[in-house]
């Protein structure tokens, strides 16, 4: 048995997307995003579902609060709609938007749940993508534009901000893979978005800062993972290197060090290099905290059918899996212990680390209801203790983790799979909306209530 007492002030909170939970898609003046556009195309969505009323959180936004003040919950994580305050991306402002947001925060405070807002998770408002999306520079500066007018409205009370949910899934599964909103299939358009990306990072965080009306912390969220080689030949362990490169150095080098590891391949210095303009580096070289989102570890193997990285993801045999990955709970350690160890003594200012937080961790499972009317998600306790556990270790390592949060409280809309990966501690029935604290919801109140737990595991 081990006790794992987290630090005073630990945070511990739940994390949520606009696009996934809130519904109202077409109402109160909120204009379309690509994801809109993208779930309305047939053969897209798993059963061709879409989050036009996802779980109506627009509506039921009160009684969502009061289920996280039920639970005890210290944070909570969301995302705002840039195209609910901007229709058109730009220009014309909706005030509708504007309240709904408005009343969301203040609820949120008078329970005593502390906000994290984040601008941006993936719903781009059709009219950018209509200019080109991600892949074109200018988008970097509406972006920057949208996030002052998000400080002035709500800094005096939002401490916490975050300017990007996972870059990486922005670019690589819209503009390279196509299997997210935009649908768009071309590595070079992925590249040139990721850069974009992390300069609309650098052009929001300054837009929020000098627009704040108290000091605040703005920080990113980062989809990291622990890159292992397939096998121990030479081949695997070239393209873990390339893909680690591309999943967490692209975007850790140049927030944390002002950077960029692009150089080291020399074909995608060839192809993209001169997209890095002089400044730009210095521009996304700041941050007050750095989210990660921890589902699983990465396996790679060389494999030249792949366009310009040459590497492909395998599924170790024998090992345990979930409805969409990997179970590896060290990965978590891992990717904390490395950044920490790799990154801290390199950064010029200031001379440590921004702080860490665990801003998505959390699990499938085809919840269903026992004869009593109990959810009993075994699965997902036992995920997230495991997880919790690595958390605790890392933090004994003297890595500064100051929070963690559960992907998600509610079941919702889960992207490419629609409605059929249930992440929630609390359980939604799609038709009636109703909601029903699962058994995890129960266990995660008890964690936070103790801040900490007890566990078997060593
Ligand atoms: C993350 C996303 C989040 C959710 C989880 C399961 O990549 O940020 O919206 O879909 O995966």
């Amino acid at each position: 048995m081990t006790n794992l007492s987290f630090p005073n002030e630990f945070i511990w909170g739940t994390a949520s997307s606009s696009y996934q939970i809130e519904g109202a898609w077409n109402e109160d003046g909120k204009g379309p995003s690509i994801w809109d556009t993208f779930t309305h195309i047939p053969g897209r969505i798993t059963n061709n579902e879409t989050g036009d009323v996802a779980i109506d959180h627009y509506h039921r936004w009160k009684e969502d609060i009061q289920l996280m003040a039920d639970l005890g919950l210290k944070a909570y994580r969301f995302s705002t709609s840039w195209p609910r305050i901007f229709p058109e991306g730009r220009g014309k402002v909706n005030l509708k938007g504007v309240d709904f947001y408005d009343r969301l925060i203040d609820e949120l405070l008078r329970k005593k749940i502390e906000p994290f807002l984040c601008l941006y998770h993936w719903d781009l408002p059709q009219t950018m993508q209509d200019q080109g999306g991600w892949p074109v520079r200018e988008i970097a500066y509406y972006f920057g534009d949208y996030a002052r007018l998000m400080s002035e409205k709500y800094s005096d009370r939002v401490k916490n901000w975050i300017t990007h949910n996972e870059p990486f899934v922005t670019a690589g599964a819209g503009y390279f893979l196509g299997e997210h909103a935009p649908g768009i299939k071309e590595p070079l358009a992925a590249i040139k978005a990721i850069h974009h990306l992390l300069l609309s990072h650098g052009l929001a965080t300054q837009a929020i800062q000098s627009a704040s009306r108290q000091p605040v912390n703005v920080g990113v969220v980062l989809n990291l993972s622990p890159i292992h080689p397939a096998t121990n030949g030479k081949k695997d362990i070239e393209a873990a290197r390339r893909f680690d490169i591309i999943q967490n150095r692209a975007f850790l080098d140049p927030l944390l060090l002002g950077t960029s590891p692009i150089a080291e391949m020399k074909l995608l210095n060839r192809l993209v290099g001169s997209v890095i303009k002089p400044g730009d580096l210095e521009l996304i070289n700041r941050l007050d905290f750095l989210g990660v989102n921890y589902y699983s570890r990465t396996v790679i193997k060389h494999d030249p059918k792949f366009p310009i990285f040459a590497t492909s993801q395998v599924h170790p045999i024998g090992n345990e899996y979930s409805g969409m990955w990997e179970i590896y709970p060290e990965g978590l350690n891992e990717i904390l212990v490395n950044i920490w160890e790799n990154y801290s003594h390199r950064m010029k200012s200031p001379q440590t680390l921004p702080m860490m937080m665990v801003t998505e961790n959390g699990i499938p499972v085809p919840d269903g209801f026992d004869f009593d009317g109990k959810i009993r998600d075994v699965r997902r306790i036992r995920y997230l203790e495991q997880h919790i556990f690595q958390v605790y270790k890392a933090i004994q390592k003297g890595v500064p983790v100051k929070g963690y949060f559960v992907w998600s409280l509610m079941d919702n809309f889960e992207w490419a799979q629609g409605y059929e990966k249930r992440f929630g501690l609390v359980y939604v029935d799609f038709k009636t909306q109703k909601r029903t604290i699962k058994e995890s919801g129960f266990w995660f109140a008890d964690v936070v209530k103790d801040n900490g737990l007890i566990t078997h595991f060593e």
